[in-house]
């Protein structure tokens, strides 16, 4: 091979090698920006927020969640240190307007740092006990 050949290989290489790296960095400030099929919007809460709902949803909030999203969800949980992205802040307004189905969809599907939970969480109806509890956590 000529020497401007391999020269040329190596930059090839490098610049895709970059361009893994970069995007990553890029497309943290973008990390507000989640979308939500309207299906999954509209999706009613099947369970109601019973004290007692509440409190088994809030027991599978510590066990699945508490780690990166904090025990009152404001991410500020052990693992949070570790997050490329930060998780959101529970207690917040805009956090507190989306749809039951929003905050179900979000945590289903998980995206990027935040892990799916499909099959860690294999019943529907604990996903809506976790969103009944994330409701207690709204800054009165
Ligand atoms: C390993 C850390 C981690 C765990 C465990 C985790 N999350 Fe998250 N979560 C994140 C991160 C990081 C984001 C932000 C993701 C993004 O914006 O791309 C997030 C975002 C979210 C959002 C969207 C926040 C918003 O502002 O709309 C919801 C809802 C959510 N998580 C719910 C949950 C629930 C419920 C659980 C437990 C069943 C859970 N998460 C467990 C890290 C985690």
């Amino acid at each position: 091979m000529k020497k401007s050949a391999l020269l040329f290989s190596i930059i090839a290489i490098a610049v895709f090698a970059m361009s893994f790296i970069y995007p990553a960095k890029i497309f943290k400030q973008d990390a507000k920006v989640w979308v939500v099929p309207e299906s999954a919007k509209k999706m009613k809460n099947p369970t109601e927020a019973t004290a007692e709902n509440i409190k088994v949803g809030k027991t599978l909030f510590a066990q699945h969640c508490k780690s990166c999203h904090g025990a009152t969800g404001k991410g500020d949980g052990p693992k949070s240190g570790e997050l490329d992205t930060p998780s959101g802040d529970f207690s917040t307004k805009e956090f507190q307007a989306q749809t039951d189905g929003t905050i179900f969809y979000k945590t289903k599907e998980g995206r990027k740092d935040m892990p799916s939970f499909k099959s860690k969480i294999s019943e529907d109806e604990d996903v809506w006990l976790i969103v009944d509890y994330i409701r207690t956590l709204s800054a009165k």
